[in-house]
């Protein structure tokens, strides 16, 4: 019974095809959230339409359902593929396939009918708060097991990430969704909103930066045929994001009364961060030096290589973000949003897209359907992000000044409203991008030539 369950990268495929469908869905309902905040009238108060209910949809759908979805079905191919075995079992990852996508689901069917926690990237009610948990003890059980029967003795850096990873978040998720109080998911009062941003950034710094980091580590020694620049580089990025990274969530709190030393704490560690991003960039740039135009040929390449670059501009923007003087301008605005999109779907998201589209054919043993679409989608998204980037930080700046000089919210938002305009003619982009990237998906797996997958015992390490 359910024998496709059994077959050799299966269940990273169903993953992979899970990622696609959700950027599609997610995108569009960041759509709803732009329509709103343009027109708050253009859905004539729908509820399933309103702001607070398609907001969390989008967010929760894009962060689980597309990047970490995608990034996961590129680890479930990886790993094996790095320790020259196969994944331990095909069936545990169709378990954790399952669980995941309960728990994506319960967004757009919950969400809009108001069944949430309310609290910002931790809105899965209890229940889906365990199968998410669920998936990812499968998960962790699955990638240990993989390593356990390795041929390949060495770890490369990874699969340091990627089991990393999934230990990680399975310890900082259930804190952050404070999953022993269920029917609240919460704390009482100012700890709650200490032990949500503890989860929030550690959502973006322990879940999807070390998953793409880990990713991009693989694609870019691939695509340019060179071996990684220093494995002791890697390892020095891998400790101390986990050093660094952990503690920073106050720098989301620094206009709230936490403790000073907290405060203190999470910008110090921010400037830090330069010392992870260093040594990330410099290994991924100087692997790839004098063969970028290797990567720049691939779609796939050039999204990784891209994704790069958005990498050092969000921890650029982040660090200095961080310092409660700059704060003062850019805090409670678009700024914000502009460095959450560049950086989810900059850099993250670039990631994923390129480590899926490189895996792919030897996920599902077929060449991909059009090349022309990866490029395509390549350049939507590009115009997408860009845009938005720009739109949301000069919005931002306009909402921070206003507001600094002692001027009223009321007053301040007919200044945003071309951006917010121009957000949303942008986003179409991005969501023809995702749709884009389906239809290319589904055509590789019903009609892409046939690719002979790269042995398993070829795979570079
Ligand atoms: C699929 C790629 C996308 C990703 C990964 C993404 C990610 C995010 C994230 C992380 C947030 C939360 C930001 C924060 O709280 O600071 C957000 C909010 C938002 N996104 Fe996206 N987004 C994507 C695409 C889009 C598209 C295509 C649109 C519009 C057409 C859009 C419109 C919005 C809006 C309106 C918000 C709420 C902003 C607010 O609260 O003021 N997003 N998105
Ligand atoms: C050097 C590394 C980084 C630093 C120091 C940093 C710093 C910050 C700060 C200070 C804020 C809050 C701004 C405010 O509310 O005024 C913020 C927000 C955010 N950051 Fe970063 N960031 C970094 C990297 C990243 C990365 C790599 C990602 C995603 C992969 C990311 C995703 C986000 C998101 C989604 C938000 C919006 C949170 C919200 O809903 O308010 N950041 N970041």
């Amino acid at each position: 019974m359910l024998a496709f369950t059994k077959k050799t990268n299966s269940a990273a495929l169903a993953f992979l095809g899970g990622g696609a469908f959700w950027f599609a869905i997610g995108a569009t309902y960041g759509l709803f959230s732009a329509i709103d905040l343009v027109a708050p009238d253009f859905f004539q108060n729908i509820a399933v339409f309103v702001f607070g209910r398609v907001r969390p949809t989008h967010v929760n759908t894009v962060i689980y359902g597309f990047i970490t979805s995608m990034l996961i079905g590129c680890a479930m191919y990886m790993v094996p593929a790095l320790l020259k075995t196969r994944l331990w079992s095909e069936r545990l990852g169709w378990v954790s396939f399952v669980l995941w996508n309960a728990s994506v689901l319960s967004g757009p069917i919950g969400f809009p009918m108001g069944y949430t926690q309310g609290r910002e990237y931790a809105e899965y009610l209890w229940a889906f708060d365990v199968t998410l948990m669920l998936a990812l003890l499968a998960l962790i059980v699955n990638i240990v097991m993989t390593i356990a029967h390795r041929r390949e003795n060495s770890l490369y850096v990874s699969v340091w990430y990627f089991v990393g990873t999934a230990i990680w978040i399975s310890a900082v998720y259930p804190l952050g969704n404070v999953m022993w109080h269920p029917s609240t998911g919460a704390m009482p009062g100012l700890l709650d909103s200490i032990y949500l941003w503890f989860y929030g950034h550690n959502l973006v710094g322990l879940l999807l930066t070390p998953l793409a980091v880990g990713a991009a580590y693989f694609v870019v020694p691939r695509i340019t045929k060179t071996p990684l620049f220093s494995h002791t580089l890697s390892l020095v990025g891998f400790w101390a994001l986990v050093v660094l990274y952990t503690h920073i969530g106050g720098h989301h709190l620094l206009q709230a009364p936490i403790p000073n030393w907290l405060k203190t704490i999470s910008v110090v560690d921010s400037l830090m961060m330069f010392i992870p991003v260093g040594a990330v960039l410099a290994n991924i740039w100087l692997t790839a030096r004098g063969k970028t135009s290797l990567l720049w040929k691939d779609p796939a390449g050039r999204l990784v290589l891209f994704g790069t670059l958005f990498y050092l501009v969000t921890c650029i923007q982040g660090p200095v973000q961080s310092l409660p003087s700059v704060q003062r301008l850019t805090h409670f605005n678009n700024w914000v949003i502009g460095h959450a999109h560049i950086a989810v779907l900059g850099f993250s998201g670039f990631v994923a897209l390129g480590a899926m589209w490189h895996v792919l054919p030897d996920v599902c043993g077929k060449k991909i359907w059009s090349q022309r679409l990866v490029s395509l989608q390549f350049g939507l998204v590009m115009i997408g992000i860009v845009g938005f980037f720009v739109v949301l930080t000069v919005a931002g700046l306009i909402q921070g000044g206003s507001w600094y000089n002692g001027e009223t919210v009321y007053r301040s938002l007919p200044l945003i409203t071309p951006y917010m305009v121009m957000r949303a003619l942008l986003g179409l982009f991005i969501i023809a991008s995702a749709w884009v990237g389906l239809v290319n998906f589904i055509m590789t797996l019903r009609h892409g030539q046939p690719h002979i997958s790269t042995p398993i015992e070829e795979a570079p390490s």
